[in-house]
């Protein structure tokens, strides 16, 4: 056993290696339940897509989880290595392989080679990851996945995504760096084997339930998950927005709050839609609770060398908690000394155990690569941490509170005008270009906006500040160049107003999106669609509801497939 281990561990990128990978006979998939394997490409994209169910359809049946039933012995040894390698002939390992007469080895390092069964060859193999914080992923040229244990009765099943162990049980075990775990059916040892005296982790029960995780009646993930807005902004302020109390409580900040209190700068850190829930965040915390804030995307953060006080604190956004660029940028200030802070939905992620506090966002799992329900929830925490760090300073404070009370309502409201949308989309589906544009905070929402549009129907789709028309954007504009305005009630309404004028005098074709009440502006578009009336602050809340539907019913009109759009994985975890 050991033998074909040693003659294993190159790491790729490593030339020797990729061809022995290619040579690899793939064991073939035997039973339901276990993963499988094909060619190195394959193998590796495999390896990678394991947290995504149709990935494996060839194999048949949702294929994520590796069930431990037997009395066989699975031992998960998790990155037995030092920066990324394992030194051959590593005892740790050859002691748990030895120690434990195992029937399956699955370990993390060189996944295609590694994961060949040890043992009778037709026993498969799952995938292992360790947590990226620790490990160089360039040095073992894998993707990093994380890896959760469910406990069930009399099985233990693994798998990359906890919604895929739910259907069989909550009750989960993240596994930490190091970290290796010695399962039969009916148990599971989990040692660390760089910190022994490290106490065991605790089995964790996932906070949503299966309904969450499978369609119902709806035709895809991306609409249900649209359609869950009212549940979602409930579920993010529940036990934190105490109005009665005129009070927000954050328990992920308690253990921070000294700290807080001397924070005179935020920044924050994230990719694709949470970067622009972040920007929405700024005129949130900026304007609420007078902390300047900057928000950088994440992969340029990382190659920045700007300066840091240590009253500073870093804000990572993420949905799944496994987005590597905004995981490198909370590793860069890693010895910065300042308060790493995170917005996370996926509970139990690397995001969410990289920092020193944070608010999950619980949304419950998003299965559409296209973020949508994950938004609002961002944004609706950002709203609670700007109110959280004003503590009632400004005469803002008591309206905005109740405000979040009504939200579910007025979501609901959006949703029940869906047809009028897909009405309206559909009119819209056969233009090749959009601009997207709005003043203050509706600027980051036509951002958000464009982006939902590129990723399902594949169309260009530019966002601009309104503002910023006649400095540019203005000439691209003709009677094939729609434009989606943004102009909710706000004290810039007028100047909205005139830059559609400026639209519509070249002929553009303009739908907008105003407050129900607003009948000036019918003279003045092609389309509008009308949202319930909400203050400035909670207004981006209700666009992206909005601007979510105008998307998918341009995509779905084009035939697209909303839930996995082309060249997009749901979690980018590779740089
Ligand atoms: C959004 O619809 C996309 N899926 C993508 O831009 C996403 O927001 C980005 O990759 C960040 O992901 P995260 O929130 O999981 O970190």
């Amino acid at each position: 056993m050991v033998e074909l281990l040693r003659r294993e561990t190159g790491v790729r990128g490593h030339p020797e290696n990729e061809s022995f990978a290619e040579e690899s006979t793939p064991p073939s998939c035997k039973c339901p339940g276990r993963t499988t394997t094909s060619s190195s490409d394959q193998y590796a994209s495999q390896f990678r897509v394991l947290g995504q169910r149709e990935a494996l359809a060839p194999c048949g049946g949702d294929h994520l989880e590796t069930h431990v039933v037997g009395p066989g012995v699975v031992v998960l040894a998790d990155a037995i290595c030092d920066r990324g390698r394992i030194a051959p002939g590593d005892d740790r390992i050859n002691e748990a392989v030895a120690s434990a007469s195992l029937d399956v080895l699955i370990a993390k390092a060189e996944s295609a080679q590694v994961l060949r069964v040890i043992g009778e060859p037709e026993i498969q193999a799952g995938v292992l990851a360790g947590q990226r914080g620790q490990l160089d992923p360039e040095a073992v040229g894998v993707d990093l996945e994380p890896l959760v244990i469910g406990v069930g009765k009399g099985e233990h099943i693994l798998a990359s995504d906890p919604t895929a162990i739910m259907k069989h049980t909550k009750k989960v075990i993240y596994l930490e760096d190091y970290d290796m775990a010695v399962i039969t059916g009916d148990k599971a040892q989990i040692h660390n084997l760089k910190d022994k005296k490290r106490p065991t982790q605790k089995a964790e029960l996932l906070d949503y339930d299966n309904e969450q995780a499978v369609l119902g009646d709806f035709p895809n993930f991306m609409l249900k998950e649209i359609f869950e807005a009212p549940a979602t902004i409930r579920s993010a302020i529940l036990g934190r927005a105490l109005a009665d109390r005129n009070l927000i409580k954050l328990g992920g900040l308690e253990s921070v709050l000294g700290q807080l209190k001397y924070i005179d700068r935020i920044v924050i850190v994230a990719c694709g839609t949470s970067y622009y829930a972040g920007l929405v965040g700024e005129y949130l915390i900026e304007e609420l609770a007078g902390i300047p804030v900057e928000v950088q995307l994440a992969s340029e953060f990382k190659y920045r060398d700007e300066p840091f006080s240590r009253s500073t604190a870093l804000l990572a956004i993420s949905q799944s908690g496994e987005t590597a660029d905004t995981i490198a940028a909370l590793k860069k200030v890693e010895n910065y000394g300042v308060l790493r802070l995170g917005i996370v939905n996926s509970v139990g992620s690397t995001i969410a155990r990289m920092t020193d506090a944070g608010v999950y966002c619980h949304a419950g799992p998003e299965q559409a690569v296209a973020s949508t329900k994950a938004f609002l929830a961002q944004v609706t925490v950002l709203t609670l941490i700007a109110l959280h760090l004003n503590d009632g300073q400004t005469k803002r404070f008591k309206p905005l509170l109740e405000e979040l009370d009504d939200l579910p309502a007025k979501a609901q409201e959006v949703l029940d005008n869906a047809d009028e949308i897909k009405r309206i989309a559909e009119k819209y589906a056969n233009y090749r270009d959009f601009l997207y544009i709005g003043r203050n905070n509706a600027y980051p929402s036509a951002m958000e906006g464009a982006l939902k549009l590129k990723e399902c129907s594949y169309l260009h789709a530019e966002a601009y500040a309104a503002g910023e028309m006649k400095h540019g954007p203005l000439a691209m504009i003709d009677k094939d160049f729609p434009t989606f305005v943004i102009v909710t009630d706000s004290p810039l309404l007028e100047k909205t107003y005139s830059n559609i004028q400026e639209i519509r005098a070249r002929g553009g074709p303009v739908v907008a999106l105003a407050t129900k009440g607003n009948t000036a502006i019918k003279e003045l578009c092609d389309d509008v669609i009308y949202m319930p009336a909400t203050p400035l602050e909670t207004q981006p809340i209700l666009h992206a509801i909005v601007t979510q539907l105008f998307a998918y019913y341009i995509a779905m009109s084009r035939g697209y497939d909303v839930d996995r759009p082309r060249n997009l994985a749901k979690s980018v975890t590779v740089e």
